[in-house]
């Protein structure tokens, strides 16, 4: 199907309402030639990461070397850390790319994702523990080995050490950056006598990559488009200059490259006001603006800046007896509701006016107003969109993709439920490989790789083994 962009409703309001959409329209939308020098200044950030320490884009050497087969067997345990849920996998791996899933759930409060780390390893082994009991795991003879998903910038030294340099998403545990995940969540481990060796560390984009390869093995890269997002993609050795470890075998070796840092110096990204107002009052200001444009934690946020700046200036939501006090709270603007209020194509915006009822307590919206806050999530979206465009398309010349094309697998409530993102990613991609405009979807193959993290951590602790073996 060919990519389709947005087709935009006139707002039809009051001159004042008129006025400040077309000036938000200039600060939102990024046309070609500025998404071409995004993405051009995306792959001298990626060169810079490659060759040097300590650059904004981080480009971690995951210690992952090499391509799987498919063939991998064996049973394995995953714990994915960093999204909305911690969750704790049990992977079958049955070999022809194929594997099966049991797994569990559990919210991390806000208390402990900004608590002590011991705290919430403490709470991480006990989520283990319930799992291997529902399982009729905890009686083994030998410690299962398990892969551990930490979606956060680690510093890799092996294929399951490594040091945290900082957290990211909203998490701000005390006592955790500086020191090995792997080995924190040991110790709660130890001390709850629970059987599990953790064999495997892995961020949540390589082990997304790892789960694509296991079914298309032309996979280049991995992404999350989610709560953050971040790439993935497999490196030539050659390439990598900053690497001191001396010679190694492999050939090849999976980056994580933390693009969501890209651009914190702020040099390209048309950063708005908006924006700016959302990175002050985040856990981590300056930190992440690339992620902060782009990710499901942020998105929502954004739009309701917008739509207060609005209300301020009197154009939205005026009405006498209007209940504002929900929209006024921080974040009650959801990233979801953005999806659902994109996918309302109908001629009364029904769906829009039911959420902004429902979730928001907005009752007596007139229609300019719907039209209003759909246009913004448009914006918004749209923005978002073509930039995860440009990290893509940065991705697939820096790695020289040529007419066979290649796999990107990529994961995330983004990607997977919002309308459009993906149909808006392959215009902006085919805008910034003119030469590749006429069959983008066949060369730069974008699939959702569902439960990347989980089936990733489980490969990598298979790779693992295999390389254990192997030295
Ligand atoms: C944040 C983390 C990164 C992770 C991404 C997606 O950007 O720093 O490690 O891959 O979120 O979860």
């Amino acid at each position: 199907h060919a990519p389709k962009a947005a087709q935009s409703v006139p707002i039809n309001g009051s001159p004042e309402q008129n006025a400040y959409m077309e000036d938000i329209e200039k600060q939102f939308i990024i046309d070609k030639d500025q998404l071409t020098a995004i993405k051009d200044h995306f792959i001298v950030e990626m060169e810079k990461g490659l060759n040097k320490d300590k650059q904004t884009m981080v480009m971690i050497p995951s210690y992952v070397e090499g391509r799987l087969t498919g063939q991998e067997q064996g049973h394995y345990l995953a714990l994915d850390l960093g999204g909305t849920n911690l969750r704790v996998v049990l992977v079958t791996l049955e070999g022809h790319g194929k594997f099966k899933t049991v797994s569990t759930k559990a919210r991390v409060s806000e208390e402990l994702k900004t608590g002590p780390m011991r705290d919430l390893c403490d709470y991480i082994a006990d989520c283990i523990d319930t799992f291997l009991t529902e399982q009729n795991l905890s009686n083994v003879d030998e410690d299962l080995p398990l892969g551990y998903t930490f979606s956060f910038p680690v510093l890799q030294s092996k294929i399951n050490r490594g040091i945290l340099t900082t957290w990211t998403k909203g998490f701000n545990c005390t006592g955790a950056v500086g020191k090995d995940p792997v080995l924190l969540l040991q110790d709660a481990l130890l001390r709850k006598h629970i059987p599990v060796k953790i064999t495997a560390l892995v961020n949540d984009t390589v082990g997304t990559l790892l789960s694509n390869a296991y079914q298309k093995p032309d996979t280049v890269a991995g992404l999350i488009l989610g709560t953050g997002s971040n790439g993935a993609y497999i490196e030539q050795m050659a390439k990598i200059g900053k690497w001191k470890e001396g010679p190694t075998t492999a050939s090849e070796m999976v980056i994580n490259m933390e693009f969501g840092a890209f651009d914190n110096e702020r040099v390209i990204l048309p950063v708005t006001r908006f924006d700016n107002k959302l990175d002050r009052k985040s856990i981590n200001p300056h930190f992440q603006i690339f992620e902060k444009l782009i990710s499901g934690m942020y998105l929502g946020e954004i739009v309701r800046n917008v739509i207060t700046d609005m209300m301020d200036r009197n154009l939205l939501f005026g009405q006498p007896g209007q209940n504002t006090e929900a929209i006024s709270g921080h974040y009650q603007f959801e990233t979801s509701f953005m999806s659902s209020i994109e996918s309302d194509t109908s001629a009364d915006l029904s769906t829009v006016r039911d959420i902004l009822d429902t979730n928001l307590n907005l009752t007596n919206v007139d229609d300019v107003e719907l039209r209003i806050v759909k246009r913004i999530c448009e914006l918004v979206g749209t923005r978002a969109s073509r930039l995860a465009a440009a990290a893509i398309a940065g991705i697939a010349l820096h790695t020289k993709v040529d007419r066979k094309g290649a796999d990107i697998g990529i994961d995330g409530s983004l990607y997977e439920f919002y309308p459009s993102f993906e149909d808006r990613i392959y215009q902006g991609i085919a805008e910034l490989m003119p030469d590749y405009a006429d069959d983008i979807q066949n060369i730069v193959r974008l699939g959702l790789a569902r439960d990347g993290s989980g089936v990733g951590a489980a490969l990598t602790a298979c790779v693992a083994d295999k390389m254990l073996k192997s030295k």
